[in-house]
């Protein structure tokens, strides 16, 4: 029993005590109009959401597409050298939270986002930042594979040029052909480096977006349904990859397939149309979901 309560006391529990507003500062997009609205409470979050050493932490963040609220008060910490799955059923503001982490939500019209948001403890909503440093420290790999109509050997060039991360020919080949090593797709293509990146099959090109993400030095990459569009080879390889990746990096991954949550990630996350039901180590929420909802989503009664 005690268990249980204390599974249901966390910071949200009790911060909806006070004005949920306290302590949140608008990170983007200021609109004094909707500030002064009341904000309705979200459901509070079952299980931990801290980590004991976080690469990023997210405070109180909530998404608003116009007057809607996508995302409601949503705390989570991101953890070094794991694989975080966020799940649930479609619409509920995964992609919408994923974005929030690499200020991807600042490109779309009409989208706010308020509350905090760190990356090794800095701010990543300071106006002062540099927003595509960001997006190199915190890398993206979409759903659908987008390499850019160059060559191999440019898809993965591309970033290190223009952070200027090398000094040399040289040492741009050597950045090119371990980024390609490290998502496992050198040997597959160290003969035909000039050849378009379009050319190469879908789970090739998702692993050469993957290796475009590492070339920039990412502390964070994230995955938003990246094997959707792959067989299940080709899958297989991405989730081995993610697990030599993330001796190096943190890895955020969207995903619908249960399974491949459970087989790539150590702490799961469950949201339900907008609000962070329950956060847990992967295992748990797997075997014992503390959350009603997060039972029914994962024995399959909705989604
Ligand atoms: N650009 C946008 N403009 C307005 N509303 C949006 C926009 N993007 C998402 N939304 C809305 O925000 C909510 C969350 O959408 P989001 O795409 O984050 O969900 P999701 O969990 O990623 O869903 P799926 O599993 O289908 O990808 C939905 O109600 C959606 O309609
Ligand atoms: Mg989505």
């Amino acid at each position: 029993m005690e268990m249980v309560m204390d599974a249901f006391v966390n910071t949200k529990s009790l911060k909806i005590l006070k004005d949920p507003r306290q302590g949140d500062h608008v990170v983007a997009g200021d609109d004094a109009k909707n500030e002064r609205e009341p904000l309705k409470p979200s459901t509070a979050t079952v299980g931990d959401i801290h980590v004991a050493d976080p690469r990023m932490t997210c405070r109180h963040v909530n998404v608003f597409y116009g007057e809607k609220r996508a995302i409601r008060d949503v705390s989570i910490d991101i953890g070094r050298n794991e694989v975080l799955a966020m799940i649930g059923p479609s619409g509920c503001g995964k992609s919408t939270f994923l974005r929030c982490l690499n200020r991807m939500n600042d490109t779309i019209d009409g989208c706010r986002v308020t509350g905090t948001i760190t990356l090794d403890g800095q701010d990543i909503y300071d106006p002062a930042l540099d927003v595509v440093l960001l997006r190199a420290q915190v890398g993206m790999v979409f759903q659908k594979p987008n390499p850019f109509p160059k060559s191999i050997y440019d898809n993965v060039a591309y970033g290190p040029k223009i952070h200027g991360l090398a000094q040399s020919r040289e040492e741009l080949d050597e950045i090119v052909e371990t980024s390609l090593r490290k998502a496992g797709l050198w040997e597959e293509v160290k003969d035909r480096l000039h050849q378009s990146g379009t050319s190469l099959s879908g789970g090739q090109q998702q692993r050469l977006c993957i290796a475009r993400a590492i070339a920039v030095n990412p502390e964070v990459i994230l995955m938003d349904e990246p094997c959707s569009a792959l067989d299940p080879i080709a899958t297989g390889r991405i989730e081995d990859l993610m697990h030599e990746l993330r001796a190096q990096y943190s890895i955020v991954i969207v995903t619908h397939s249960m399974q491949q949550a459970a087989r790539v990630s150590q702490r799961t996350a469950f949201f339900h149309m907008g609000d962070l039901i329950e956060v847990g180590p992967t295992d748990r929420i797997f075997t014992r979901p503390r959350h009603k909802l997060t039972e029914d989503y994962i024995t399959g009664r909705f989604g």
